[in-house]
């Protein structure tokens, strides 16, 4: 009995091996070649397979997160570099006939770097060559393929006009097919919502090669789930047609920073009623992070108040000294730039650098990085915050960004898109924890860092659950690993989507009922 079991497991793992072993590069590309995607002399520059030369440098020119820029960490059979539509229906049939997992990657800044690893055998369909941008001013929209940039959407709306704009995120090289299908928020975020709020069409691909060229062939349904749901668990989005939004010829912007012993507690308690119910066309984000105090070898923290406002400085401070007058913010602290020159000013650019900047889609600086996030429903007490900022001195390198809701994001209800936070929250708390030394001790204390901190947030974050936003991509809150379950995919779903993640289950099991597009936190099917 126990002979025959030992034999049988002894098979069994044979049989796993073989396929595993089975699938390799040369396999793959041969299955391309076959298929006509790349002719048999290797000329097309579509297929890259890790033997070629210039494999790492496709791969890693959008990699931003060194933490998965590791000779350990786990490499595609291949990055599928596609050029137009019919070349993404190619690829995906080589998927389908060697069951190889797909992974699709825009601008490669998913946290966890579910865009180009995994720990099953997979390619990546790389979609760099998908960056056309076509700004219509007549109608007010615009197409985006989903491979561009966001600076280089800002970038190309500024070229044509200085009085619209595009709310989104922060970062210029953040890809919209990650970036928008996860949500998208930026200063804007209270004047206009999310990304997503102001997506009119898009199309998509499907597991079999289909094209769904617009809202009308792929359906209400699958439109609504590629809007927050995270378009991976349902396709490869081409791109998205958007509504541009009006803004004023002059903007102001302004940060001001002040240290615990400079009063900063008392700042950050009035900030948390001011920032989300001031006027919407004001953006006064709050950064936490850890300073050298003024006797030595004492650390303190630093409250930065970096702010927009969609208007003339003049209108600047009478809003800051109506509704925040202890910031005492002075016209001084205030520049009146054009809304792409506020764009270059939130990416960090020091005044006057030029917009072409925008264009630049390779990452400057790679750190090792992680994130962690949280919604604030209720203000924290000064107690309480006395006791946080006392921790992050304690847990060092950590940082957090107070980003402020309120205005539109208010008005928009919860089942609008997939992103469920809207109404009732204050602020979206970002922890960050960035590093340049390599290594796995040190990895692992700075992301327990993170963690602790995280931990220690609880009573003052929602709960039940405790919420969080899918584009900060966290591992942590759940992980279906190789085969998402149900039951698995309701852990990390009800965090990111709350009630909207039935829906999706729902939409998932019509458009994908064999879980093609699945990876360590994809939208299950219903079982
Ligand atoms: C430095 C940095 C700054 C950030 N700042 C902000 C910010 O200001 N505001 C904000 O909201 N977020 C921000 N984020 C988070 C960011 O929105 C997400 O990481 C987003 O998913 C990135 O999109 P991407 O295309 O660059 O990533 P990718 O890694 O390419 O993709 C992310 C996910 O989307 C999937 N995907 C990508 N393209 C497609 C496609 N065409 N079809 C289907 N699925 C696709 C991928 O498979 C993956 O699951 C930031 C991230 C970083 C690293
Ligand atoms: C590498 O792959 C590219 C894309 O398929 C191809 O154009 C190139 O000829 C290959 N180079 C080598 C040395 O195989
Ligand atoms: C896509 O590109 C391939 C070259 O790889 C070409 O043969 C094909 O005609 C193109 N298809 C379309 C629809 O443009
Ligand atoms: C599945 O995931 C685990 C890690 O969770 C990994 O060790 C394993 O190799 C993966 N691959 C397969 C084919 O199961
Ligand atoms: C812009 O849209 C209008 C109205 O749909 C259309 O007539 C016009 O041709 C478009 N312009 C460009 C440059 O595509
Ligand atoms: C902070 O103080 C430490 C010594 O305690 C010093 O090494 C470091 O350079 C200081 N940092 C800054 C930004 O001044």
């Amino acid at each position: 009995m126990e002979n025959i079991l030992v034999f049988c497991l002894l098979l069994l793992s044979v049989s796993v091996a073989t396929s595993q072993s089975v699938i390799d590069s040369a396999t793959f590309l041969r299955c391309i070649v076959r298929q006509g995607l790349n002719p048999p002399d290797q000329t097309s520059e579509v297929t890259y397979i890790p033997t070629n030369s210039s494999f790492a440098t496709v791969l890693r020119r959008r990699i931003p997160n060194l933490r998965f820029d590791k000779p350990t960490t786990p490499k595609p059979l291949a990055v599928v570099t596609v050029k137009n539509w019919s070349q993404i229906g190619t690829a995906l049939a080589c998927s389908r006939e060697l069951s190889v997992q797909v992974r699709i990657r825009s601008g490669g800044h998913d946290f966890e770097g579910l865009s180009y690893t995994s720990t099953v055998p997979f390619f990546v369909i790389d979609m760099f060559s998908f960056r056309s941008i076509d700004v219509n001013l007549t109608e007010g929209t615009a197409w985006v393929d989903s491979g561009a940039t966001i600076g280089e959407l800002y970038y190309r709306i500024a070229e044509k006009t200085n009085v619209f704009g595009f709310p989104a995120g922060l970062t210029p090289t953040l890809g919209v097919g990650g970036h928008f299908s996860g949500g998208g928020y930026g200063t804007m975020m209270r004047k206009y919502g999310l990304s997503v709020d102001n997506v009119v069409g898009s199309g998509i691909i499907d597991s079999n090669g289909n094209i769904y060229t617009d809202r009308v062939s792929m359906g209400e349904d699958l439109f609504w789930a590629i809007r927050g749901g995270g378009a991976a668990s349902f396709g490869i989005v081409l791109g998205y047609r958007i509504r541009l939004v009006p803004v004023p010829e002059r903007v102001t912007v302004f940060t001001v920073g002040k240290t615990v012993g400079e009063g900063a507690l008392d700042l950050i308690m009035k900030w948390q009623s001011f920032a989300p119910s001031t006027d919407r066309n004001m953006f006064v984000k709050l950064s936490l992070k850890i300073v050298n105090g003024t006797k030595p070898g004492e650390k303190t923290v630093l409250a930065s108040f970096t702010g927009i406002y969609l208007g003339g400085s003049s209108k600047t401070l009478n809003v800051m000294n109506r509704d925040f007058p202890e910031l005492k913010l002075k016209r001084t602290d205030c520049t009146e730039m054009r809304w792409i020159d506020s764009v270059l000013f939130w990416a960090g650019y020091p005044i006057g650098t030029p917009t072409s900047v925008l264009l630049d889609t390779a990452v400057a600086n790679k750190l090792f990085m992680k994130r962690k996030s949280d919604y604030v429903k209720r203000a924290i007490s000064r107690t309480d915050l006395d006791l946080i900022l006392k921790k992050l001195v304690q847990v060092e390198k950590v940082e957090m960004n107070w980003n402020p809701y309120g205005g539109r994001m208010g008005e928009i209800t919860s089942s609008r898109t997939p992103f469920p936070h809207r109404a009732g929250n204050l602020f979206n708390i970002e922890y960050l924890i960035d590093w340049s030394e390599a290594g796995d001790a040190v990895e692992k204390d700075y992301l327990s860092r993170a963690r602790e901190m995280h931990g220690f947030m609880t009573p003052y974050v929602s709960s039940n659950p405790r919420e969080a936003y899918l584009n900060y991509r966290d591992l942590d809150i759940g992980s279906g690993g190789n085969s998402t379950t149900y039951e698995g995919g309701k852990v990390y779903g009800a965090i990111y989507f709350k009630d909207n993640f039935e829906r999706l289950v729902n939409i998932k099991s019509i458009y994908d009922e064999i879980n093609f597009w699945r990876n360590e936190q994809s939208i299950p099917v219903r079982k």
